[in-house]
């Protein structure tokens, strides 16, 4: 028996009935960022590896564990993108984008993780990215987080989302932070479990992140980072605050927001909601001002967030039902019966498109009786169906049906018609 042939596990077929709502989403987030005047920036889906070795780090888990990575027909080492800060970053040094000028970009596509998959995370995913370069912040950070909290008003999710912040520090001060954290959490070795007993060597902040009580109760008396950190960081982050309360935006400090990738530095940022259950951060990011010289450039100041459009989507239909955005109908049905009418069709119907730009019109091809037509006018939702039949074709007529109200019929000149549907 021939195996049956199926999508790749954790990754989504997108149905027109489900395209629909993507674009409308597409379409607000990309006026948006036009409001806030961020530019779009389209980059590969595949970059060297090496790009995210170095960008997010060799032990994360999105590095260790997660990446789409293969050896191509030269022996050159690809990856498909799982993030989209270091392929932006990558373009925007290689397009001269970022010497001696500022930058505010977006970017919109699909992203690759070998994640377990379960509602809300999948192994293709998409993000709307922001990312904006050679402003040192905190004004510009909370310009990112204004826009996410505009979005949520405007979607009518203000209710369903929080905001949860902290600071990283500098990478020196991390580095401190770590040393005396794994000071620290050595002793307890054996009571940590068995990702806490890894990532102590390879990425201790990460044990911050996790979610064994075992392990978060063993945190309580461990070193802060915050008491780690030099005047300039901590004046950045309460400047960040009090722009923030100036605004009028409510966040909590989560001193356990450590995010999963090496770049961040000073201020990050999650916003979660209790809608999605485990997959609760909707949108995320931070400032991450050593990323551009660590990938060949000079020292330029950088922030930026990503949401999942996967997760955005999910919450709106929990919130708001599946037809928060309304589907597109096709407003005219081209209904032809006999020889001459079917031969008319295709043209009759250009007419019709012409008449009016903003009409959607279908053409019935493929033949079929009068009933079977009007079957199709009917589960297309057009508003009207115009019927070509012989006889009125001879006296140059066409009958106009509306389909959707109690309007009568009408006959109409074939000359008449545009005028009608100009007029719709
Ligand atoms: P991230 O936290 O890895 O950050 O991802 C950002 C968002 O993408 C998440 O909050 C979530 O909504 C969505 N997401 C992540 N993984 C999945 C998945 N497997 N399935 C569905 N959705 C997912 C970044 O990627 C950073 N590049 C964000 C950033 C931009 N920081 C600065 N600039």
């Amino acid at each position: 028996m021939i195996a049956k042939l199926q999508a790749v596990r954790g990754m989504n077929d997108i149905t027109p009935a489900e395209c629909h709502r993507w674009q409308s989403l597409e379409a607000i987030l990309r006026q948006l960022m036009h409001r806030y005047a961020y530019e779009e920036i389209r980059f590969p889906i595949v970059e060297s590896t090496d790009l995210f070795k170095r960008s997010v780090g060799e032990n994360t888990d999105i590095v260790e564990k997660e990446m789409y990575t293969f050896e191509d027909r030269n022996g050159d080492w690809l990856t498909l993108r799982p993030e989209g800060t270091a392929p932006c970053v990558r373009a925007a040094l290689e397009q001269g984008l970022l010497h001696n000028q500022q930058q505010r970009l977006w970017y919109l596509g699909p992203l690759f993780r070998h994640e377990r998959p379960q509602k809300g995370r999948y192994r293709q995913f998409y993000q709307l990215g922001a990312e904006v370069f050679g402003m040192a912040g905190p004004d510009v950070d909370v310009e990112l987080v204004l826009m996410n909290a505009r979005l949520w008003r405007e979607l009518g999710l203000a209710d369903e989302v929080t905001l949860q912040i902290n600071t990283l520090g500098t990478q020196g001060e991390r580095q401190a932070f770590r040393q005396a954290l794994v000071d620290f959490l050595t002793p307890f070795h054996d009571k940590l479990d068995e990702d806490s007993q890894r990532r102590l060597s390879t990425n201790p902040l990460r044990i911050l992140d996790s979610k064994n009580p075992d392990v978060q109760s063993l945190l309580v008396d461990a070193p802060r980072l915050q008491d780690f950190l030099q005047d300039e960081s901590t004046q950045h982050f309460s400047a960040f605050c009090k722009e923030l309360d100036a605004a009028g935006i409510k966040y909590t400090i989560n001193p356990r927001l450590v995010r999963g990738l090496d770049y961040y530095t000073h201020v990050v940022f999650e916003w979660v909601t209790d809608k999605l259950g485990a997959q609760s951060t909707v949108s995320a990011g931070g400032r991450y001002d050593g990323l551009v010289e660590q990938l060949g450039g000079r020292p330029t100041p950088a922030a930026g967030f990503a949401l999942g459009m996967e997760r955005l989507l999910l919450l709106l239909e929990t919130v708001h039902g599946a037809d928060y955005f309304a589907s597109p109908t096709v407003d005219v049905y081209l209904v032809a019966v006999g020889e001459q009418a079917e031969a008319r069709a295709l043209v009759l119907a250009e007419q019709c498109r012409e008449a009016n730009s903003s009409l959607s019109v279908q053409c019935n091809c493929g033949g079929g009786s009068f009933k079977s037509q009007f079957k199709r006018a009917d589960k297309s939702g057009a508003k009207l169906a115009v019927i070509l039949a012989e006889e009125e074709l001879q006296r140059g007529e066409v009958t106009v049906k509306y389909l959707r109200n109690d309007k009568a019929q009408e006959t109409v000149p074939l000359a008449q018609l545009a005028t009608l549907l100009a007029n719709l």
